[in-house]
């Protein structure tokens, strides 16, 4: 199958001050759509040219690899921002408190866990197959889902994602981040954990029709049939 770069769910100046219109067409028609493009060429005539975007991530390494898992990581990413100020779902907001002691803790590990990310990477909020939500730091192209976690929130901390707007004060780009995150998105990501926790990734793999995260990934899928 060919993949094609999914249209940004909000307009490429719905962010600013935050994110300029500027970083956010570099950043999407520029590096998101570089992989997109580069993935396209290395899958032609491959055993990978007929995979979903997540098989390919799970059976391939490389440059296969690092352009499919950069491809789902901004996918994921764009979809962890909101123009408008959302809040958590009540049962997330319970279970974050559960875990890091309250929200404000939450921000504040979230926050150095991304500073402190060293190099270009991604920072996560993650539940792994205990139902423990964690948050770790992947560098370079590596996904969670390739470490069976489900990500249910995330930070791109490459420089391309703030240098022009922060140049190397990532601190200030990540207080804007926490600002902007769509908590609706991450709240039913999360709605989902059951299912998540009983199929894994398989039911991301599979995409079953009858399956409560397929609306989810439809959405995914439609962003990317209605790009341009
Ligand atoms: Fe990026």
């Amino acid at each position: 199958m060919k993949h094609s770069l999914p249209a940004l769910p909000y307009k490429s100046d719905a962010l600013e001050p935050f994110l300029s219109e500027q970083t956010l067409l570099f950043h999407h028609k520029k590096h998101h759509a570089g992989y997109v493009n580069k993935l396209n060429s290395l899958i032609e005539g491959t055993e990978y040219e007929t995979m979903s975007l997540e098989h390919i991530i799970l059976q391939s390494e490389g440059a296969v690899f690092n352009n499919a898992a950069q491809i789902f990581n901004h996918n994921f990413y764009w979809n962890c921002l909101s123009p408008v100020k959302t809040t958590p779902s009540d049962p997330l907001a319970k279970k974050i408190s559960d875990v890091f002691g309250s929200m404000q803790k939450f921000k504040e590990e979230f926050l150095n866990a991304a500073v402190g990310n060293f190099g270009s990477g991604w920072t996560w909020l993650i539940m792994d197959q205990h139902e423990h939500l964690r948050i770790v730091n992947t560098s370079n192209a590596n996904t969670p889902i390739v470490h069976s976690q489900t990500p249910l929130l995330t930070c791109d901390v490459w420089e391309h994602a703030y240098y022009l707007d922060y140049k190397n004060e990532r601190l200030k780009y990540l207080e804007g981040f926490w600002e902007h995150i769509n908590w609706d998105n991450v709240s039913k990501v999360y709605a989902d954990k059951e299912h998540l926790n009983v199929i894994g990734l398989a039911g991301v793999v599979n995409n079953d029709p009858d399956d409560p995260m397929s609306d989810y990934l439809d959405e995914l899928q439609h962003q990317e049939e209605t790009s341009s």
